[in-house]
């Protein structure tokens, strides 16, 4: 549940914040009264939700893969609203699929560009004005791909991976100016970005939430939500003594699937089957 005031006067960027994780994040932070800049390359969409939202939302259309763009965003944010407290670069998209043997250097760049690159550019843009406020938050959005390499795309994974890292070492730079970096990792969530379609409709999102429900052991899929709740308590105090950290919000996924639901032969030769207590 939302905590009214946490985030009072203070200043939030959210990339991709048009849709899906990202636009629960900002109704997250505005109901808990921060202002947000909803930083998106679907500008329209990106206004849409600012005027629903009121006068504490604003909207810029942002390609985050471009420097200048995520500069601006953050000129915007702090022009607009006084400052900067909380960077959240989570705007993403499937990237390249398909066997590495046919992926394109294109291919790499553009996944690489839009998933990693725009990382390295909201942590290097938003850290000087999130300093001269006293500090913050960063939080980057990486993916359960990036712990379980093999249930994503090739380069999606490889991308969120490098996430993962990049966000260890901002933690590191970053603790002198009383800015934590942390990384959530999403588990499977029922937005366009996971249906495969920019503009999914209510009954896609049904159709996975119905589908795909029994591949979390808490049994159903994740909603913005989820994520958003978690992403306001990095960027609230709450957190203040975390930093640097990889936090999988998916329902259990990652640690599974548990051992009696792995298919034969697995259970039937794993050594643990095999193993007794010593007799009595
Ligand atoms: N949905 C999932 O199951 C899931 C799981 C793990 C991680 N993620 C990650 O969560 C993040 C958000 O994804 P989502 O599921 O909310 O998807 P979504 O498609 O609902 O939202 C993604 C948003 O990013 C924007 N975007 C795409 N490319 C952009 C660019 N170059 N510049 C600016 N904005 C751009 C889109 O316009 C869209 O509004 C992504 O980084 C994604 O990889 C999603």
């Amino acid at each position: 549940m939302p905590i009214p005031d946490r985030f009072d006067g203070k200043v939030a960027i959210v990339t991709g914040g048009a849709s899906g994780i990202g636009a629960g994040t900002v109704r997250r932070f505005i109901d808990e009264g921060a202002s947000v800049l909803i930083a998106d390359l679907n500008g329209d969409q990106a206004s849409a939700l600012a005027d629903e939202l009121g006068e504490r939302a604003a909207a810029l259309r942002t390609d985050v893969s471009k420097e200048e763009d995520i500069a601006a965003a953050v000129s915007e944010a702090t022009d607009l609203f006084g400052g900067l407290d909380i960077m959240f670069n989570n705007a993403g998209f499937g990237g390249a699929l398909g066997p590495l043997v046919e992926a394109s250097v294109d291919d790499f760049d553009l996944t690489f560009d839009v998933l990693v690159k725009s990382v390295f550019l909201g942590i290097k843009h938003a850290t000087p004005a999130i300093a001269e406020r006293g500090g913050g938050s960063i939080i980057n959005t990486a993916s359960i791909c990036a712990k379980r390499p093999g249930w994503g795309p090739h380069l999606y994974s490889a991308a969120k991976s490098a996430v993962l890292a990049l966000t260890e070492t901002a933690s590191l730079e970053l603790a002198e100016s009383n800015i934590r970096c942390n990384a959530v990792c999403p588990g499977l969530i029922a937005t366009p970005l996971y249906v495969g379609n920019p503009k999914a409709t209510e009954e896609q999102l049904a159709a996975v939430r119905e589908s795909d429900a029994s591949l979390q052991p808490l049994g159903r899929v994740g909603e913005p939500g989820d994520i958003a709740a978690a992403v306001a308590f990095l960027a609230s105090d709450d957190a203040a003594w975390v930093t640097g950290q990889h936090f999988s919000i998916d329902g259990g996924m990652n640690v599974g699937p548990k051992f009696e639901d792995w298919p034969e032969p697995f259970r039937t030769t794993h050594p643990i089957r095999h193993h007794r207590p010593p007799d009595r």
